[in-house]
């Protein structure tokens, strides 16, 4: 199948870390050009560097940048577009949360779930839509959750923001598929970086490591099908499908990549 996605220009907002560096790594396997976007930009060069030693012909750009503030966003793209000449791909990566029960979790959470995952989406969607728009070409793919398809236990708000960003991309898709222009959303299964990679300072997993211990996960396991967990790799493929003109005719759709975890 041709993805055609070879020196296609790609935007990956969290590619440092877990999910989004498996992503970079599959669009750098397609030979894409790949900005970065990332609050973390030493973590950010860390993935890049692993991209250059891959050899595919892909150039990495990695832009310091916080998805939560539109300014910061809107200069990450037009940095990005005069490196790279234009945005055909856009990856709403950044996600953040923290399981607790509703009850038990400070507001200061939630806020920072609100504008991490519904705010950071909003921004950077917004960010790329005038340029795709003017070239009447672009696919946009975000990464949400199935949390956000069936609410998930000790995980509200952020349930609500992964709806959100699903609903908010079925309502820009019905407003620009006009355009040419395709968004789709991909809810990944569990995802838990080693112990021994190197994640950002930033990542999730700096504190949910601790909640999801061995024994966590083994029930987390039998959740899945496949009594396993996702590798981030299963992920990026999704996405790099969407993202491509074998995708041509999809759009406003939500993929669970969750080893049959849910089946909506
Ligand atoms: N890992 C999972 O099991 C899982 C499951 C379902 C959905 N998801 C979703 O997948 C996505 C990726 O998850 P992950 O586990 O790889 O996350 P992670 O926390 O490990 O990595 C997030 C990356 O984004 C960067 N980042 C954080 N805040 C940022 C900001 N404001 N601006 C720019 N960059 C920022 C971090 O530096 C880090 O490199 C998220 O949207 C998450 O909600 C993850």
């Amino acid at each position: 199948m041709e993805l055609g996605l070879k020196e296609k220009n790609v935007i990956v907002t969290g590619g440092g870390s877990n999910i989004g560096r498996s992503i970079v790594h599959a669009f750098a396997a397609e030979g894409s050009n790949i900005t970065i976007a990332e609050l973390s930009p030493s973590q950010g060069e860390v993935v890049a560097g692993e991209v250059s030693q891959m050899n595919t012909g892909s150039r990495v750009k990695v832009i310091a940048c916080d998805v939560t503030d539109p300014e910061q966003v809107d200069e990450m793209v037009a940095k990005s577009v005069a490196e790279f000449g234009s945005v055909d791909v856009l990856v709403n990566n950044v996600g953040w949360t923290i399981d607790r029960l509703f009850m038990e979790k400070p507001r200061e959470e939630w806020e920072k779930e609100v504008k991490v995952n519904l705010w950071g989406a909003i921004n950077c969607i917004h960010g790329v839509l005038p340029s795709m728009i003017e070239r009447q070409s672009g696919a946009i793919v975000s990464i949400s959750s199935d949390a956000g398809r069936m609410g998930e236990y000790r995980e509200a708000v952020y349930s609500a923001c992964k709806a959100g960003v699903i609903a908010l991309s079925k309502a820009i898709a019905r407003e620009t598929g006009r355009y040419g222009l395709r968004l789709n959303m991909v809810c990944p299964g569990l995802v838990v970086p080693g112990e021994d990679e190197s994640i950002s300072g930033e990542s999730m997993w700096n504190q949910m490591r601790d909640i999801f211990t061995e024994d966590v996960l083994e029930r987390v396991k039998r959740g899945y099908l496949f009594r396993r967990l996702a590798n981030g790799s299963e992920i990026a493929n999704a996405v790099v499908f969407l993202s491509s003109d074998a995708a041509s005719f999809i759009t406003g759709q939500t993929l669970s990549v969750s080893g049959g975890y849910t089946m909506m």
